[in-house]
């Protein structure tokens, strides 16, 4: 697969992840020769810099003179002039690199500048490809909207300019190899397709952890809080993955039409639910003696009475013939004890034991966890006899670990994503509707937590959350798998 001759251009050019993640994404797509000879890159942001100054920015480690194809263009979002320059700019860059009038916009900007920046392209005419056989395509960075309101106002704007097919929404946990994984265990495999129901589930847990605080993004973060942040994209997401009904193929809009089917059916929770099936915390000072963590209201940019959540759990009941009665519990949470993402199916216990039970004292009940990171693999586990001149049962499990199995390497997410969007396929990217279901299941918590007087429950940092979130779990005799 390779990308075919089009000018990339990043909107948020001289931002964290244009150096962090895309262009170190560029530059492996570039060694592994993913990328045409006709290609060119143009940043664009506010602050003044020459093209020279922007490569130099960009320069550690080693690019194959990928960057002596970089440009730069200062300008402000919201002014005529910046996309006028741009599209001479292209025109010029068209001739000089033989990149056809093709261009994907990348916009890696904050989130209040999708909107300007999809107005100005669309104002100057650059929704379209330069060429006939040119294309235009504009790839969005989250958050897609603050909720469903606002993800439909900027739907409306974008679609003003662009037909679906030409947006490409990012969701970077869908460019994790782990998450793909999911659609070859399930639907590569005959095996486990039988179990993957009500009749052997009997809940499913997604954990998406980090060890990490807020750091420098106090301030985004205060307006985001972990359910707008990781649950309503990266946890929704792995949840469609896992729990849809098979595609007929893996074509771009089998595999969507069946994740928005399933978002469709989780039920949405009813104001008089939500104290009973959701819970929010926020990280207090902890840790260590050797390594002292502040607390959330002591980060850079938050406001000292913050009652931002950092910490989210929630207990989901998909409506549908397949899951009926089986609960889906989600967390995510910054400043947890581990970096752990998984996703956890739980089976029943047998039926019937033929043997006593203080023989199988210590099984745990089956489970098929699938480690998305770190340590990528998946442990099926279940009981085994004991050796010796009693019949005793006890856990045991059967590893399968990426890094031991498999050399090849594993893509940077952001380089799956990247050449994607180049080529046009749009499978791993997400559909307008996903959007808005998405915003549907998270708005109501979101808004009801607000609108609380109550506070906001503690966790030290370092520590697996509130107890109310394992409480989520102990009231119907379950309890959280943590690694
Ligand atoms: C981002 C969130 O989308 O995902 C961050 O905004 C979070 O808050 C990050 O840290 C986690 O990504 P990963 O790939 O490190 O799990």
């Amino acid at each position: 697969r390779r990308a075919p001759p089009a000018t990339l251009v990043i909107f948020g050019a001289s931002g964290d992840l244009t150096a962090r993640k895309l262009v170190p994404a560029l530059k492996q797509l570039s060694h592994h020769r993913r990328l045409a000879k006709e290609f060119a890159v143009v940043g664009v942001a506010r602050s003044p810099m020459s093209d020279d100054e922007f490569r130099a920015k960009l320069s550690n480690g080693p690019d194959n003179g990928l960057l002596e194809r970089f440009r730069y263009l200062a300008g402000g979002y919201d002014d005529p002039d910046t996309y006028a320059r741009l599209k001479t700019l292209l025109d010029e860059i068209d001739q000089q690199h033989g990149t056809g009038g093709s261009r994907v916009f990348y916009l890696s900007t904050p989130a209040q500048a999708f909107e300007p920046v999809v107005r100005g392209l669309t104002a100057a005419g650059l929704n379209r490809g330069a060429t006939p056989d040119g294309f235009s395509r504009v790839v969005i960075e989250k958050p897609y909207g603050h909720d469903l309101a606002s993800a439909k106002a900027l739907d409306d704007t974008v679609h003003a300019g662009f037909d679906e097919s030409q947006v490409f929404r990012i969701d970077h946990y869908l460019g994790k190899d782990t998450v793909q994984n999911v659609l070859a265990l399930r639907f590569a495999n005959a095996i486990f397709q039988p179990i993957w129901d009500r009749t052997w589930v009997d809940h499913v847990q997604i954990t998406v952890a980090e060890t990490l605080g807020v750091g420098t993004r106090g301030s985004f973060y205060e307006h985001a809080g972990a359910t707008r942040d990781i649950l309503q994209n990266h946890v929704l997401q792995v949840l469609a993955l896992a729990l849809m009904e098979p595609p007929a193929s893996f074509s771009p809009e089998n595999v969507r039409n069946e994740k928005v089917k399933l978002l469709q059916s989780i039920r949405l929770p009813t104001t008089r639910d939500i104290d009973r099936i959701a819970v929010r915390g926020q990280y207090s000072r902890g840790g260590t003696a050797d390594e002292l963590m502040p607390g959330y209201r002591e980060e850079v940019g938050v406001n000292p009475r913050s009652k931002t959540e950092t910490y989210a759990a929630l207990r989901l009941d998909v409506d549908n013939w397949r899951w009926a009665g089986v609960p889906f519990y989600v967390r995510t949470g910054k400043r947890l004890p581990r970096r752990l993402t998984e996703v956890v199916l739980q089976f029943q216990r047998p039926p019937h034991l033929p043997i006593r039970a203080d023989q199988v004292s210590e099984l745990k009940p089956d489970a098929l966890i699938l480690r998305i990171q770190p340590d990528e693999g998946i442990t099926l586990r279940f009981g085994a006899k004991v050796p010796g001149h009693s019949f005793q049962v006890r856990s045991a499990s059967m590893e399968f670990s990426y890094q031991e199995t498999f050399k090849e390497e594993s893509p940077e997410a952001y380089e799956r994503l990247l050449l994607d969007a180049m080529i046009g396929d749009p499978t791993l990217f997400i559909r307008s509707d996903e959007v808005e279901h998405s915003w549907r299941i998270v708005d109501p918590i979101v808004a009801h937590w607000q609108e609380s007087e109550g506070r906001i429950p503690f966790y030290e940092a370092a520590s697996w959350g509130p107890t109310e979130g394992d409480q989520l779990l102990e009231r119907d005799g379950r309890a959280w798998h943590n690694g």
